[in-house]
């Protein structure tokens, strides 16, 4: 069963409370993104907003980072409840050391890359991921359109993972919606993040339902 992921980065910042209780009622895994302004020209949020999402969530916390130098925040991110970690591979030197840090920090390490990094990259680190981040949009903006390129990307990904005979699930972020959900999942998705696509609609319950066919 595919978990829908709501990104808080499309959420209603000034009423974040009754979108928190939306994924709590709807939604499997609250997704936080968190920016630089170096990784990726954007800003997002800081530790404020997710300790205040970590307070009223009653669902798993996953930040994704894309930040420079994300070795240095892992433990005030699992100090703060977060539940699971994920960082770009290329944000750092040496991607095996940082996963296992998050490991032993008590979270889920996840692995992430842009749309332009070949999938064979990650493939050496599969057994010590507990999910991938397959980026279907360049990491930095929500609202973004989804890359069709990320279809043969996801099922290569899925092949690596059934092949190695590892547990890591797929999670695939950007530009996605009701309307690829399902080729989504089909082939090889196992976590769904969306930011506008559920917060932007006029009934985000309908759109999260949707996505789980
Ligand atoms: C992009 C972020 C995504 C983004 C998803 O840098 O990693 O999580 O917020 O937003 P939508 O679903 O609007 O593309
Ligand atoms: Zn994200």
């Amino acid at each position: 069963m595919v978990q829908i992921a709501p990104s808080m980065l499309a959420a209603d910042f000034l009423h974040l409370e009754k979108d928190v209780e939306l994924v709590n009622r709807y939604a499997d895994i609250f997704h936080l993104d968190i920016m630089d302004g170096t990784f990726v020209p954007n800003i997002s949020y800081g530790f404020p907003i997710v300790e205040a999402i970590a307070k009223q969530a009653e669902k798993p916390l996953d930040a994704h980072l894309m930040i420079v130098h994300p070795e240095k925040y892992v433990d005030r991110f699992a100090k703060v409840g977060v539940d699971m970690l994920s960082f770009h591979l290329n944000a750092v030197e040496n991607a095996g050391q940082v996963l296992a840090q998050i490991r032993a920090a008590g979270m889920k390490p996840g692995l992430a890359i842009n749309p332009d990094i070949p999938v064979s990259r990650l493939f050496p680190y599969l057994d010590q991921c507990d999910y991938i981040v397959l980026m279907s949009v360049f990491a930095g903006f929500g609202g973004q359109k989804f890359i069709e390129a990320t279809y043969d990307r996801l099922a290569a990904v899925k092949d690596e993972v059934r092949r190695q005979g590892v547990d890591c699930l797929i999670q695939v972020d950007g530009g996605v919606s009701a309307v690829n959900a399902a080729k989504l999942v089909e082939n090889g998705a196992d976590i769904l993040v969306a930011g506008s696509a559920v917060f932007k609609a006029a009934d985000p319950a309908e759109v999260i339902s949707a996505m789980r066919i």
